[in-house]
């Protein structure tokens, strides 16, 4: 807590310094890329983790804070409180009353949300809903079967740490001796992480055990931010990043581009190795946040916001001439553009755009999108790309292979899950 307040007094300072300097109020908002010791962490249930600090909370693993009780009304009301001090999503089959909840913990309270609103009778003493659990936790954790013995819910006080068997009720106090003390905690893609300031370690939730080279940076994997510390890796963090890729492709070398925020990730099929590198670097018109990018005529073609930018795949990349152009006027669509690719050998881009795709016939002037049609799989995705296996389709972590677009078009449920991270990059860790 000692250095919560240290660190908010220098951020006060700073962030008052910084709107006096602007006279721009935003920057009273925390920065996630500053390094940020988050108070609690939990994923949602469509997947998406949410980072509270204070009086603030970010979604997912880009964008600003906002007001946490934007999202979540009653958690602000007692103003001397302040922050979350732990927070978990339930895991309990067995009681539709309790499953899929969202659990807070402030203080001596907890609070239980529903699809964002408050359970009926709470905020409750944590004592009544979780007997045998302390006041003022530091972290909170669901361990569902078969991860723990039972259905349990991992609580984190200083050094101790609880397992609360959701059935039974019964509490096994141990300590987690090689694990520093967390303050938030999350289960994330089949993983446990403990956080602690801005560092976080994966952990075994049954022993407490952590494997492999950690502490690691928090923002290193789970925000987007322009630029990263000076001991960070960029090719480890590129590689293994958990925040979503903006765009991918492939050339016709099968060389992977794969951009995300200021950096790229290029794997080289030739000599089997991988560089990272910021897109300032090689595409300096461009500079960050690409949108979609598909290969065409040893072109890459990169959109951002509504504009394209045609680049020479050559060392270095040019700039094709003529370009940046509207993409109105070079594909015949409105941005912004999700994601796109081109097939081998075909003349076709499609271009994704929210739940519809569109072919462009890249050999025909004026260049017109046709064939509309509704993806009824994904609400949104994040990159996509094509090769001799047929589709990749990005979406958060994951991407799903398709043998073909008809296939993705017509897919009516969601096919096996691959890990970008994993089985595109080969990171495993
Ligand atoms: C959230 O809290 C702030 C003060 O902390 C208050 O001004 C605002 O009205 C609250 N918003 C909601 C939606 O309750
Ligand atoms: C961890 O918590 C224990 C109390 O259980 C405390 O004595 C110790 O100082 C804490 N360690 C750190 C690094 O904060
Ligand atoms: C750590 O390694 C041991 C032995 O290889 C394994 O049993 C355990 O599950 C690992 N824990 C984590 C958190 O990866
Ligand atoms: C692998 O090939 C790429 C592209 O040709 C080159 O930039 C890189 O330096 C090569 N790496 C090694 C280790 O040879």
């Amino acid at each position: 807590m000692k250095l919560l307040a240290n660190f908010l007094c220098v951020f006060l300072i700073l962030a008052l310094a910084h709107a006096d300097h602007h006279g721009d109020h935003s920057s009273d908002l925390p920065d996630r890329c500053e390094g940020l010791e988050m108070d609690a962490a939990v994923v949602n249930e469509d997947g998406v983790p949410y980072f509270f600090k204070g009086h603030f909370l970010f979604k997912g693993f880009d964008g600003k804070a906002e007001m946490s009780n934007e999202s979540f009304a009653e958690l602000d009301d007692d103003h001397k409180v302040g922050h979350v001090d732990a927070a978990f999503r339930m895991h309990n089959e067995d009681s539709p009353d309790e499953h899929d909840r969202i659990f807070f913990f402030l203080d001596h309270k907890v609070y239980s949300y529903y699809d964002h609103k408050l359970e009926d009778g709470y905020p409750k003493d944590i004592s009544e809903v979780f007997p045998g659990i302390p006041d003022h936790l530091e972290a909170a954790v669901q361990c569902p079967h078969p991860d723990c013995d039972e259905d349990s819910v991992i609580f984190f006080k200083g050094h101790d740490i609880y397992h609360y068997h959701v059935k039974s009720k019964a509490v096994d106090k141990k300590e987690f001796k090689t694990m520093p003390n967390c303050t938030s905690a999350f289960h994330y893609m089949g993983h446990y992480y403990c956080f602690h300031g801005h560092m976080f370690s994966k952990f075994d939730p049954m022993t407490g055990e952590v494997n492999g080279t950690y502490p690691k940076e928090a923002i290193d994997f789970f925000m987007k931010c322009s630029k990263f510390g000076d001991n960070s890796d960029n090719l480890d963090r590129e590689r293994c990043s958990r925040v979503h890729l903006d765009a991918i492709t492939s050339d016709d070398a099968g060389d992977i581009y794969a951009f995300r925020g200021n950096f790229f990730l290029n794997t080289h099929y030739e000599n089997h190795t991988m560089t990272a590198e910021t897109i300032g670097h090689a595409f300096k018109e461009l500079q960050n946040d690409v949108d979609a990018v598909f290969s065409y005529n040893s072109h890459l073609y990169m959109i951002k916001d509504d504009q394209v930018y045609a680049y020479k795949v050559s060392n270095p990349h040019t700039l094709a001439e003529g370009f940046p152009k509207p993409i109105k006027e070079e594909l015949g669509l409105e941005g912004p553009i999700d994601a796109a690719f081109v097939c081998e050998d075909h003349h076709i881009a499609h271009l994704i755009k929210g739940e519809h795709m569109f072919d462009v016939e890249l050999n025909e002037t004026p260049r017109v999108a046709t064939n509309e049609r509704t993806i009824g799989l994904f609400k949104k995705v994040d990159a996509a790309m094509c090769g001799p296996k047929g589709v990749k389709v990005v979406v958060g972590n994951h991407y799903y292979q398709f043998d073909s677009i008809a296939l993705l078009v017509g897919a009516k449920a969601i096919p096996e899950q691959h890990r970008v991270a994993m089985d595109l990059f080969g990171c495993d860790h």
